[in-house]
């Protein structure tokens, strides 16, 4: 059964919402967004990044700011299903303990479970590399590519129990160019991405719930 969003409540600058930041790799869209908070009054405030990758590059963002970093690898266990639950409440724990009230996914790899979605739909949100719902997925460029598109894009959405498949927020375009690769796509939807996104949570936390 599908549960209902839960919005949070509606942040302030004086009293912003929460936020903790999930990534996986080099945090290029979280270092976007710690300037974005550093220079502009707004009302939502990074208070903790995780990573389930121990070696993610932008885990040195934390110290940069000043920020707490949890690296939460997967535990050990023989059995899929339940080495994924038990992750996830490994995250979920520290998420309670440091009063998070957000949860941003910017680069974070891994596909949560209903288990985790479910405690957090409606205060879980993510950034996709892709005109949604074109090319879910972990290969968003490369699916693009082999598809002949001209556009393509990012989107913020909220996250459901699906893949990628939770309520737009907000998606923007970005042209498809001649000669185009993987890596040079990624760098073009990137820049955009780091513009909207911290511009999107202005808007959704500034939101009445
Ligand atoms: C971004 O393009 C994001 O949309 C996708 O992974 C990339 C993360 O890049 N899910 P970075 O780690 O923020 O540099």
């Amino acid at each position: 059964m599908s549960e209902p969003y839960i919005l949070p409540r509606k942040g302030s600058i004086q009293d912003p919402l929460r936020i903790a930041v999930l990534i996986s790799g080099g945090g290029s869209g979280l270092l976007a967004l710690l300037n974005y908070q550093q220079s502009n009054p707004c009302a939502h405030i990074t208070k903790l990044i995780i990573s389930d990758n121990v070696n993610a590059g932008g885990l040195r963002y934390g110290e940069d700011f000043s920020i707490p970093v949890a690296a939460i690898p997967l535990p050990e266990s023989k059995n899929n299903v339940e080495q994924r639950i038990m992750h996830e409440n490994l995250i979920h724990d520290i998420l309670l303990n440091s009063n998070i009230e957000l949860v941003v996914l910017s680069g974070y790899m891994r596909i949560l479970t209903p288990n985790f979605v479910c405690k957090w739909k409606g205060r879980l949100i993510n950034i996709h590399p892709s005109l949604l719902p074109k090319y879910p997925g972990a290969h968003a460029h490369r699916d693009a590519l082999a598809d002949g598109a001209k556009i393509t894009g990012c989107t913020v959405h909220l996250v459901d129990e699906g893949v990628d498949t939770g309520k737009i927020i907000s998606q923007q375009e970005v042209p498809i160019l001649e000669g185009d690769t993987i890596e040079k796509l990624q760098e073009r939807v990137k820049k955009v991405e780091h513009q909207l996104y911290p511009k999107v949570l202005d808007i959704f936390c500034s939101q009445d719930s």
